[in-house]
């Protein structure tokens, strides 16, 4: 039997254990987050995602609160609009605003809350960080004072990633993510796989690859499954006048969801290398000359042919890739089988 909960007068059957966030976003409803990520753990951190549960005197982060029978539930009145108000006010203290000439304008959730709530950072003005931005390494920047100590990218890099390249360090005030004993990341220490990057919901951390080659809403996102193995990740090229800036994740990949490796996020250069084979290559006294299609697929038809008439065709065999879409696999072993007439079909990774 399902719970029975009504949020904003309306009732819903929950089935499983639920968190209250969990329910109202399979439900359509919004409910403001900064902290969470459904990849991870629920932290309870911002105070953003606060509903108010009748009977019940106070707020409740609706990330960390699961779902009980016969809950009351409203996720929109004034008191969670001032209260919201407040902990975006509060964040914003501490932050440099400069939306400007931040990376990460028009994809920060920050900036966006901030919007909505019509919040800046004038009421708690007060000390700031003043802290310089780290590129020590080929992959990531970071950029501490735009840290809102979310702890997303710690947690990711221990609840999914099991890295631990990363942890919340100092104490109060200057409390920050980082290295042990705060140390650049190297590839003893940090896989690079961005993880970190794709959670971050401000500018604090970002790809140093795609900085400075174009604001997110200016980007063509065209959806692509990783060639780099048989796993089958999807992700976001960001593609910018005709060429791939950057690779963001795909959070709703049934495969991945959002998660990545250095080289599904970072291994693109390939794409618009000088060296890339772009033309068919036919070998002629010995030298690879470059060749129409036509007469690629011509050659290769006709040795085929020659082939089978004299050895026969199961004399010929095809294997594919894992690192190949099934399609395209599909596609390999029904050429196999049909237009060569062999059962020879196979695949790297059948073992
Ligand atoms: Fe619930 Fe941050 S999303 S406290």
């Amino acid at each position: 039997m399902g719970k029975k909960v009504t949020i904003n007068g309306t009732q819903f059957t929950v089935e499983g254990d639920r968190t209250i966030l969990d329910v109202c976003r399979e439900s359509g409803i919004r409910v403001p987050t900064l902290c969470h990520d459904e990849r991870l753990e629920p932290y309870g951190g911002c105070r953003l995602c606060l509903v108010e549960v009748k009977g019940i005197p106070r707020p409740l982060a609706s990330c960390t609160t699961p779902v009980q029978d016969g809950m009351e539930i409203i996720t929109e009145s004034e008191t969670l609009t001032r209260l919201r108000k407040m902990s975006l006010s509060l964040i914003l203290s501490n932050h440099p605003n400069d939306c400007m000439c931040c990376e990460e304008a028009g994809a920060c959730a920050l900036q966006e809350l901030a919007y909505e709530y019509d919040v800046d950072g004038r009421r708690f003005a007060g000390e700031v960080w003043d802290l310089p931005v780290r590129e020590d390494n080929p992959f990531i920047t970071y950029e501490p004072n735009k840290c809102i100590l979310c702890a997303r990218c710690t947690r990711i890099c221990q609840e999914v990633v099991m890295a631990d390249t990363i942890e919340l360090t100092g104490r109060g005030f200057n409390t920050m993510p980082d290295t042990a004993y705060r140390g650049p990341r190297t590839l003893e220490n940090c896989e690079f796989c961005g993880q970190c990057v794709s959670t971050c919901p401000t500018g604090a951390l970002t790809d140093r690859k795609g900085r400075g080659k174009g604001r997110a809403p200016r980007m063509k996102k065209v959806k692509t499954t990783c060639s780099y193995c048989g796993t089958g990740c999807n992700f976001f090229l960001n593609v910018k006048d005709g060429r791939v800036v950057k690779v963001t994740s795909d959070y709703d990949a049934p495969v991945n969801r959002g998660n990545l490796c250095i080289k599904g996020r970072y291994g693109y250069d390939f794409i618009h290398s000088d060296e890339r084979i772009k033309t068919p290559l036919i070998k002629k006294d010995g030298k690879f000359v470059e060749a129409t299609w036509d007469e690629a697929l011509g050659l290769v038809a006709n040795r085929f042919t020659e082939l089978i008439q004299k050895y026969g065709p199961d004399k010929v065999g095809g294997f594919s890739s894992s690192r190949c879409t099934n399609e395209e696999n599909y596609l390999l072993a029904k050429w196999v089988r049909c237009a060569i007439g062999s059962n020879n079909v196979d695949n790297c990774a059948r073992v």
